[in-house]
């Protein structure tokens, strides 16, 4: 089940960022997302208990995926895949007209989800990453209703 983040989520979402990512957000940058009405960010529930997460900003009408991660146990059945469908959903709703993201260039399950969900890369952001030093792939999707995707 898909939800937005709620204040009991935070923790969570902190967690899996200290195990996925090396620049990870706090518990209280993210905890201050809940209260960015520019800010959407939706978790999965699965048996009442949150799996995976989704964060992004707009700044209308462009939208931007701050992070998405899924619990190493979970990945792999379509949860990625659900919660960015679902967002793109919800930014359409809100007005928004296009998704950008940013990955890095060897990750190539993220690569894989984005490019299947329609993003194409439309640039590059040299040694944009650190620990370890790494180019990042900019993505962007225009989203629309019309869109046989999703
Ligand atoms: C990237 C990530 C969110 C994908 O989540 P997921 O729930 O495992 O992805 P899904 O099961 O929805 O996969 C959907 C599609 O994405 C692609 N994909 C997902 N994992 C992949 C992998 N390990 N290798 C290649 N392609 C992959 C496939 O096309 C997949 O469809 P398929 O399973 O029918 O082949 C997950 O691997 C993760 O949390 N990684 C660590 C955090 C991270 O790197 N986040 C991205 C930051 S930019």
């Amino acid at each position: 089940m898909i939800l937005p983040m709620n204040e009991g989520h935070v923790a969570f979402v902190a967690e899996l960022e200290r195990l996925c990512f090396s620049a990870p957000w706090s518990e209280r940058s993210i905890a201050s997302e809940l209260n960015n009405e520019y800010s959407l960010w939706l978790v999965e529930e699965r048996e009442g208990v949150a799996v995976a997460y989704v964060g992004s900003q707009s700044c209308p009408p462009e939208a931007d995926v701050m992070n998405i991660a899924v619990s190493p146990d979970y990945r792999r059945q379509g949860i990625g895949e659900a919660l960015m469908v679902a967002l793109m959903d919800a930014l359409l709703e809100r007005g928004m007209e296009s998704l950008t993201l940013e990955v890095r260039a060897s990750n190539a399950p993220a690569i894989g989800l984005y490019t299947r969900l329609g993003f194409t890369e439309v640039g590059r952001r040299r040694n944009y990453y650190t620990d370890p030093q790494e180019d990042a792939l900019i993505m962007r999707k225009e989203l629309c209703h019309a869109d046989p995707v999703y």
